[in-house]
């Protein structure tokens, strides 16, 4: 594997890291607070090109590698996780899945905008009762005349009541299972249309997450994504670099938590001597720093595997399961560190702790990720 990052790479996380210092980091706890949606913040990521990394140049994209959006990602949830999962699903799941499956036709009329930053993207594939059994919705697709005729309830939707458009699926035949779905793109300034219940959450408080009805809605049989009936292939095949990105937002969690440790292991004094001469500390911030580049390293090879067109399921559930797991560790520990200081809000340990339980959750749960790992391995 050769891990050389291109001068394009470099520049783009540079960008990505001063656009999260310099417009993220300075209201971020105060925005997690408020359950606050960055709003200013995604309007300059637009300006900065971070909305179309890998949409291509005809497109009004920057046409970068996966690998690029990874480090981009990295950079972000370094500093500001709920910046960070709103552009996520944006590139990986939205721009990601038109790219791969639409036509020229979808391609035009969708990506300019959203690779611009004018459009923000959603993903609407769960729903209440069709959460890890994506397979199971009931969203219903009907066919009339040229359009399809949506009616149902989304569930979990990332961005939901700021998107202004979303990849939906919904079935088009009942009695076909999951080869009965079929993907959209839908716009949500469409008629019947309406943002639900906006959920309470215990982390990325400043992302939003909506449930979304749709009562009737007419979409235009040229909005299908893929083929009729193809739907649950595009899901799962875009979530394949979906979890490239959540490993990516761990891994950024995971590096804000050593760098919040080794800052106050060093400054705070026990025993007449900085805790960060205690071997107890000492371990945890090895133990931090051992899975920051283990998980670093699974996740260039996902992206290098989706950069070269070859499958990467099992891989890109690898790198997303072993980061959130770390993710998860490392937050922890950093609140282990700060003591007492960690559990209260003038730390930001705290809020790294609450962000990370999500990353083993979403885009698949760790649960599923061992699913998707281990059926990979039994096909040969
Ligand atoms: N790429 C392309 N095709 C794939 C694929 C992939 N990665 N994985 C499976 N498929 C194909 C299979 O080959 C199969 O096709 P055939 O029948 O033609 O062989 C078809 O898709 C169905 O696959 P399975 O039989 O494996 O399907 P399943 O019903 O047993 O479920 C699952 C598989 C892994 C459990 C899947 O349902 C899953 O990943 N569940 C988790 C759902 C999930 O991750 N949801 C995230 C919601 S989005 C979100 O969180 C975004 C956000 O806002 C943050």
């Amino acid at each position: 594997m050769d891990f050389q990052l291109s001068e394009e790479e470099i520049a783009i996380r540079d960008l990505a890291r001063d656009f999260a210092r310099g417009e993220c980091e300075p209201g971020a706890a105060q925005r997690d607070k408020d359950e606050a949606f960055p709003v200013e913040q995604i309007r300059k990521a637009g300006e900065l090109g971070l909305m179309g990394l890998l949409v291509p140049e005809q497109y009004g994209g920057a046409e970068l590698s996966n690998l690029a959006l990874s480090l981009a990602l990295i950079e972000i949830n370094r500093v500001d996780a709920s910046v960070g999962v709103t552009l996520s699903v944006h590139n990986s799941l939205t721009c990601g899945s038109i790219n791969a499956w639409g036509t020229d036709d979808l391609k035009s009329r969708y990506l300019p905008k959203l690779a611009s930053g004018e459009w923000l993207g959603g993903y609407a594939l769960s729903e209440t009762n069709a959460g890890s059994d994506a397979g199971s919705l009931q969203c219903r697709a009907d066919k009339d005349g040229d359009d399809y005729v949506i009616t149902g309830s989304k569930a979990w939707i990332t961005s939901g009541d700021h998107a202004d458009v979303l990849v939906l699926f919904a079935r088009t035949d009942p009695d076909a299972g999951n080869k009965g779905i079929t993907a959209f793109v839908v716009e949500t300034a469409s008629e019947g249309l309406s943002v639900g219940k906006k959920e309470p959450k215990l982390g990325l408080r400043s992302s939003s997450t909506t449930l979304i009805h749709l009562d009737g809605v007419r979409v235009p049989a040229k909005n299908v994504l893929g083929e009729v009936g193809q739907g649950f292939k595009v899901a799962l095949h875009t979530l394949d670099g979906g979890r490239i990105g959540i490993a990516s937002q761990a891994l950024g969690i995971m590096e804000a938590c050593l760098e919040a440790s080794m800052k106050y292991a060093r400054e705070r004094e026990q025993f007449g001597k900085p805790i960060a001469q205690f071997q107890p500390i000492q371990w945890k911030l090895a133990e931090m720093s051992v899975k920051i580049d283990a998980g670093r390293l699974l996740i260039y090879n996902a992206s290098a595997l989706k950069d070269r067109g070859e499958r990467h399921t099992r891989e890109a559930a690898t790198a997303k399961l072993v980061n959130s797991r770390g993710a998860n560790w490392c937050a922890s520990q950093a609140v282990q560190i700060h003591g007492g200081a960690g559990y209260c809000t003038d730390f930001p340990v705290e809020r790294y702790f609450r962000d990370a339980r999500i990353t083993e959750i979403y885009e698949g749960t760790t649960e599923i990720q061992k699913l998707v790992i281990a059926r990979s391995l039994l096909r040969g």
